[in-house]
This record gives structure tokens, C-alpha cells and sequence, in this order.
């Protein structure tokens, strides 16, 4: 399940650091390269040669312990596909939230371009400080991921929130991550993305600053999870994803044709485009020329496409997003409703956020009802959790 891949598992100074070994011992069985780098508190826990002889692999421990022409943090940063800081102290949690780089581990973290996952172990008092939520907090608004704490009893001998979550967790969380999870092979997915602009004359159009960074995310998420993408999108400026088949369109008709055309034989369309609602009553054929005074346009409403996808949808998964200025769950949950959709991923829009933006605040609402309140994070996270409830939806649909 994780054969070929890259993991470097840095340890740190607490109790929980013998169970790490148990982490590397299940990650290299299924198939993982691990290396450890361990901070100077974690080898007064446990020692190196441990590390060593469970991983097959130097353990690495100094910044300055320069091998050949190789600098260690960089080589290991860039050659890794994921980090696990397990276990993850209050100190190392505060240092990379500062960006401090003053030992192996930090350096390499701060030098690293892969996904990094955190799995903090702690006393509660140290985990319910303030100063290391807000750390986490920041840490998670720059992509970090985090699993655990759980609660239980801890190693001082209190009960509380802060135990390190267990290392089959941890290795469950890793092939989340990085293991060749195809649970959605076999399925064809549409995605919108973008705005759409409603042209009022051959130079001017009614539009709203949709990136189309949100739809994109959840294109290559369900390309790297087996599904046959495509992907209709209004204009953004970015790149289409490689491996998906990618339409760009200009307007909500545009748009609702693209979708139509593709409905048939797909079994999921996520639109997370900012269709329009609304268009001008007729695109004038020449400039409409400035002069003083208003100007008065008449609106009629663009198609809507995902109500016309609700009406005929059958078993397929239809996914929404609410954009809300107020009443946020409540107009999210109507629109659920109305439009018959499976799930609705409700944002809100407040001084320009979340347009633009990598990250987002959502809140899923499921069709029973559950609503799932996320963090603020990068929106390639938000999609990966939309993924899971629509993989979740296939797998009831099948059950039922
Ligand atoms: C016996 C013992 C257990 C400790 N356990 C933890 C722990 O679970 N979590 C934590 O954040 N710090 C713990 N500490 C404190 C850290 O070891 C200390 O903050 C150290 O500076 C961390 O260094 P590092 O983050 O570079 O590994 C413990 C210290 C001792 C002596």
C-alpha cells in the first residue's frame, strides 16, 4: 500500500516516543523507505540504533552531520513525500509554527515542499494552552495536518486530552495521505469551476471573482483517486490539472450545455462553480457607448443548472456550494433541499474572502442532516474531505 514511497518520521522529546518505533515497524511493512531524524530530547527516550535497526536506515539526528556533498535537511526534505512528526512536542509544534530551523528536524520542515503531518503528544495543560492553539491553528492555515490528540490517561499520570492517537492510527492517517487509496476508480466525475460571465456588450460582462482554485483542487483529488474526470470551467487564471478532461467555457448557458452533454455516464458532479445567476436580456452587437446619466439594464435569470441536475439525477451524486453572506446554514440547507443534492459545501463570503484565496472555511451539510464545521484550511484538504463523504455516499448507495 505505501511501496516506493518517501516517509521521514521525525521524533521528538516525549514518553511517547517508544511507540514510534511501532510506526516505523508498520509503515516499512507495507512497503515504505523511512528515515528518522530525531531531535536531541527524543534520544533521551529512545536510542538511535532502535530507529536504525527497525527502519534499515541511518538515523539522522545533527544539522551539521554533512554526508559526502549532500546538505542533509535539504536532500531529505526534497526526497520525502510526507513527513510525520510523531511524537510531536509543545516545543517542536511552537518552533515550526515560528519558523525556526535551529536543529535537524525544524530545518528539514522548513526546507520541505511535501505534505507534513503532525501528531501531537503532551499533557493536557500544555495541549489546551493558548499560545500552542494558536500555534496549531497557524500551522494548519499553512497546510499542516494534524491527527490526534486523543484522550485517555497520560503519562503523568492524569486523564486528559493531549495522549498521542495510537500507531495504527497514525499509519491509517499516512495512507490516507499518501497510500494508493483508488476508491474511486471505475466512476466518472464531473467538476465545475470558476465564474461564468454574462457578456452586456462585446466588451463589458456581469461576473464575481471565483478563482476556480476550489474546483480545480477537487478535480485532481478525484483524478488521483482513480476517477475519470471532467472538468468544466469558466475563465480562471490557472492551469488545468494534467490527466483530466478539461472543457473551458464562458457562460452559465455554455456551462449548463458542457454539464449536459457529459451527465449521461457520469456518476458524480460536483459543481462548484460561481455560475451567474443572472445575464442581460440581450448582449448588445456594438460597444454600448458611455454617456452622462444611468444606464439601465434589464436581468433575466441565467439556466439553473443544478436544479435541472436534481430533477433527473437518479443514482447519481450531486454535490453543491452555498456561497452565503448571512444566514449561512439555514439558506445552505434550503438549497439542499430544493435542488435535491446529496451534499452542499456551505462558504461564506465576507471582504472579498474566500475568492482568490488557497484556503477556505466550509461547513458539509449532509442530506441527513449532519453538518461537518471545518477549519480554515487549503482548499487541496477541503476537497480531499468532499472526496471521502462522496466516496462515503457510493459506497451507502451500493448498501441500499
Ligand atoms: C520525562 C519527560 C517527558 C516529556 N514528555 C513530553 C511530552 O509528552 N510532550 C511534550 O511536548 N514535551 C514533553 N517533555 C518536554 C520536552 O522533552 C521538552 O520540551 C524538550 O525541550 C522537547 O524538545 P524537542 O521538541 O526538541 O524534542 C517531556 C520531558 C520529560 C523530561
Amino acid at each position: 500500500m505505501l511501496k516506493g514511497k518517501e516517509i521521514i518520521l521525525g521524533v521528538t522529546g516525549s514518553i511517547a516516543c517508544y511507540k514510534a518505533v511501532e510506526v516505523v515497524s508498520r509503515l516499512r511493512k507495507l512497503g515504505a523507505n523511512v528515515n528518522v531524524v530525531m531531535t536531541d530530547s527524543a534520544k533521551q527516550f529512545v536510542a538511535p540504533l532502535t530507529f536504525q535497526t527497525i527502519s534499515c536506515n541511518p538515523v539522522h539526528t545533527g544539522v551539521f552531520d554533512i554526508k559526502e556533498y549532500n546538505i542533509e535537511h535539504v536532500s531529505l526534505a526534497k526526497k520525502a513525500e510526507l513527513i510525520v512528526i510523531a511524537p510531536a512536542t509543545a516545543n517542536v509544534i511552537s518552533k515550526m509554527a515560528s519558523g525556526i530551523a535551529d536543529d535537524l528536524l525544524t530545518a528539514t520542515v522548513l526546507a520541505a515542499r511535501s505534505k507534513i503531518l503532525v501528531v501531537p503528544a503532551m499533557n493536557e495543560g500544555m495541549f489546551r494552552n493558548p499560545i500552542l492553539q494558536e500555534n496549531i491553528r497557524k500551522l494548519r492555515r499553512h497546510g499542516f495536518l494534524f491527527a490526534g490528540p486523543s484522550k485517555g490517561g497520560l503519562a503523568c499520570g492524569e486523564e486528559g486530552e493531549g495522549r498521542m492517537i495510537e500507531p495504527s492510527e497514525i499509519v491509517d492517517e499516512v495512507v490516507k495521505l499518501i497510500g494508493a487509496r483508488q476508491d474511486l476508480k471505475g466512476k466518472k466525475v464531473i467538476v465545475t469551476a470558476g465564474p461564468t460571465r454574462e457578456f452586456i456588450d462585446p466588451v463589458r460582462f456581469i461576473s464575481n471573482p471565483s478563482s476556480g482554485k476550489m474546483g480545480f483542487a477537487l478535480a485532481e483529488e478525484a483524478r488521483d483517486r482513480g476517477a475519470e474526470v471532467v472538468l468544466i470551467s469558466g475563465p480562471v487564471g490557472i492551469k488545468a490539472p494534467q490527466g483530466v478532461r478539461y472543457i473551458p467555457v464562458t457562460s452559465a448557458e455554455q456551462m449548463r450545455n458542457a454539464v449536459n452533454n457529459a451527465f449521461n455516464v457520469c456518476n458524480a458532479v460536483i459543481m462548484s462553480a460561481a455560475v451567474s445567476d443572472w445575464e442581460s436580456s440581450g448582449c448588445a452587437a456594438d460597444k454600448i457607448k458611455a454617456r452622462e446619466g444611468p444606464l439601465e439594464l434589464k436581468l433575466n435569470r441565467t439556466p439553473d443548472i443544478i436544479a435541472g441536475l436534481g430533477r433527473k439525477k437518479g443514482k447519481r451524486v450531486l454535490v453543491g456550494f452555498a456561497l452565503e453572506t448571512n444566514g449561512l446554514i439555514k439558506n445552505a440547507k434550503i438549497k439542499l433541499k430544493e435542488k435535491n443534492l446529496d451534499l452542499v459545501v456551505a462558504n461564506r463570503a465576507s471582504n472579498g474572502y474566500p475568492f482568490g484565496s488557497d484556503t477556505n472555511r466550509v461547513v458539509i451539510i449532509e442530506r441527513s442532516g449532519k453538518t461537518t464545521e471545518l477549519p480554515e484550511l487549503p482548499k487541496s484538504e477541503i476537497a480531499r474531505k468532499i472526496i471521502d463523504k462522496i466516496v462515503n455516499i457510493f459506497t451507502t448507495k451500493v448498501r441500499n
